[in-house]
């Protein structure tokens, strides 16, 4: 059966027991802020266990993508994915009445066929049944091959009694593969600080876990659990990890769906290596549902987990010697072998392609020049917390990109730690690109927005080019910025050639181009007029000045004396273009200069 099959298969015979099929959730979810993603079928209906009358029908089945971002680190392996699809059927308000063992009593004296109350909610009885007979009779699944698993009771809450007894009856297993286990395996929910929750029975295949059935009888508040009015089912099943059983296959990405995706990596790709390819196929497929819902990558939450995933993936894709131009086509089959199913993913295809090809082509220009940097660093002995943050800061490195890249050398380092200094390099970063914002907004042209300090910083490389073209005898006069151009006076008496021109024009670009990086550093006076800085000295008091340097030590093409801010590298510049040049006054000539830089390239300031 393909995978399309099984879950046509699964949705029919839950149809056929009264329930009503319901179309998947988005995986963003709309009105749920406790979780960043759709992770199990049942959140969109977490209202019904609480309110059972405001379901459209009591018995309710579907087939739900689900994202878990905690398993993305584990993608490669045999069963992990960061998207899947759950196969569910959900029970809402049933009236259990009296304890478990009454529940078992009543249930088995009224001995009724399930398929008499096709309608009515049910609990656990039943949906060990439907369950059971699914596995074993539709699906042909040798009782043999499975064992179930319920929750034995912790001082939280108690055992849950009725189960086993219930599995003994309708499964006929041995005692020895009815197990029972604590809260970690079963027990679940609620998602989020709150919801419904309760104990589990899960049923294994081969020792594969493939069914959890939930039997949602509390409510769960910031830890607390009381018991809900009524009861409620619901339960999910991995649809990858069933297909692979059923095609017997080992892994889910033998599995038909994927297994196509995994080909369009494997036959573009270069070298062969079976972990890096897994990882883009699967980054592939999730980034394609989720930009089919308009995600965007960005550096906040779920867009930040997509930007996340199309990075790890190109990061992964340079293992395997993929170009950016084989990524659509990998996208094109994810988006075919789903699109019968979600014909979102049809509908924007196009979209899905341009907005990975975007995200993708900014990141691969810095990856090889990040990784550079990263293994020259690591020759020395750095910190690398405040190294993550300058891998993400200036080549876009997501910190767990950066951890990965660590680990995968045997680098030893602190995690806590690590992730303290990045995440208070962020706040810092954020608070001060947030200060800029604020000046941008309170309409002062303070020179601290965007635009500003590209300028601000292309100043300070035309400056360096003059004086390199026309001689040491150029010194800054006069410098003014605005949102639309710079200019800039500088002591020079001769007109300027146009052969010049071009030649100061050609030098600053190049240096856009080497993206060189920009750094600060606080010296002593006397140490900052030592190093050769550039700047008015004299009118300074105090004992610290920040020289703002570009490129690096010896290589520097600029030193300057300045409060800046600047951008943290050149190449976020953009285009340099000089215009007009003229006389100011006697020996000062007067320079105007244009920069545009596309809104792909990042933007990063230095303070
Ligand atoms: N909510 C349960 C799970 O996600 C069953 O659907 O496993």
């Amino acid at each position: 059966m393909t995978v399309d099959q099984i879950a046509e298969a699964f949705l029919t015979y839950f149809e056929e027991n009264g329930h009503l099929k319901a179309e998947s959730a988005p995986l963003l979810p709309e009105n749920d802020a406790s979780v960043l993603f759709t992770v199990a079928g049942m959140q969109q209906f977490k209202g019904y266990y609480l309110n059972p009358e405001t379901a459209p029908k009591k018995r309710i089945t579907s087939v739900q993508p689900c994202a878990r971002t905690v398993d993305i680190d584990e993608v490669g392996d045999n069963t992990h994915a960061t998207i899947f699809e759950m196969l569910g059927n959900f029970s809402f308000g049933y009236q259990g009445n009296g304890s478990e063992a009454n529940g078992v009593l009543r249930t088995s004296r009224m001995a009724r066929p399930l398929d008499d109350d096709k309608n009515k909610p049910y609990f656990k009885k039943e949906a060990i049944t439907l369950a059971w007979r699914f596995l074993t009779e539709k699906l042909g699944i040798d009782s043999k091959r499975i064992h179930a698993t319920y929750f034995k009771g912790d001082a939280v809450t108690p055992a849950d009694e009725e189960s086993p007894k219930l599995l003994v009856e309708i499964t006929g297993l041995p005692d020895e593969k009815i197990i029972g286990l604590g809260r970690d395996e079963t027990f679940w929910g609620p998602t989020g600080n709150e919801g419904p929750c309760g104990p589990t029975v899960e049923l294994h295949v081969d020792g594969t876990e493939v069914w959890n059935l939930v039997f949602n009888q509390y409510y769960c508040q910031d830890g607390n659990y009381s018991e809900l009015e009524s009861q409620g089912v619901d339960t999910g099943m991995g649809l990858e990890r069933l297909a692979f059983i059923l095609q017997d296959v080992g892994n889910i990405y033998g599995i038909d769906t994927n297994a196509a995706i995994l080909k369009a990596v494997i036959t573009q790709a270069k070298t062969e290596n079976e972990k890096a390819a897994r990882i883009v196929a699967d980054h592939a497929k999730a980034a394609a549902f989720l930009l089919s819902e308009g995600l965007e990558p960005s550096n906040k939450e779920q867009g930040y987990v997509l930007r996340r995933l199309i990075r790890r993936a190109i990061r992964e894709g340079a293992r395997l010697g993929l170009e950016s131009g084989t990524y659509p086509r990998i996208l094109e089959t994810a988006i075919q072998v789903y699109g019968q199913r979600y014909q979102r993913l049809k509908n924007r295809q196009a979209d899905i392609v341009a907005k990975w090809q975007v995200e993708s082509s900014k990141f691969a220009a810095t990856l090889t020049r990040g990784l550079a940097v990263l293994e020259k660093e690591l020759a020395g002995q750095p910190d690398y917390g405040q190294l993550s943050f300058f891998l993400f800061e200036s080549y876009g490195f997501p910190l767990e990109q950066t951890l990965e890249e660590l680990k995968e050398r045997g680098v030893k380092f602190n995690l806590a730690e690590v992730e303290t200094v990045f995440n208070q390099r962020l706040a810092e970063h954020q608070s001060l690109s947030k200060a800029g914002l604020d000046q941008k907004f309170k309409g002062g042209l303070a020179g601290h927005s965007d635009q500003e300090i590209r300028y601000h910083t292309a100043t300070h490389l035309l400056n360096a080019a003059l004086r390199q073209v026309l001689g040491e005898h150029v010194w800054q006069k006069g410098s003014n910025i605005n949102l639309e151009r710079l200019r800039f006076d500088f002591s020079h008496s001769a007109k300027m050639t146009d052969a010049e021109k071009l030649e100061v024009e050609e030098l600053v670009n190049g240096w856009i181009k080497a993206n060189l990086p920009v750094t600060k550093q606080v010296l002593k006076l006397d140490e900052a007029k030592q190093s050769g800085a550039l700047g008015v000295f004299e009118d300074k008091y105090g004992d610290e000045v920040s020289v703002y340097s570009i490129g690096q030590g010896e290589d520097a093409v600029s030193r300057e004396l300045c409060g800046g801010p600047h951008v943290k590298n050149t190449g976020m510049i953009g285009q340099f273009k000089l215009g007009k040049e003229e006389a100011s006054s006697a020996g000062v000539r007067r320079i105007k200069a244009t920069v545009n830089a596309p809104s792909s390239i990042p933007f990063i300031a230095v303070y």
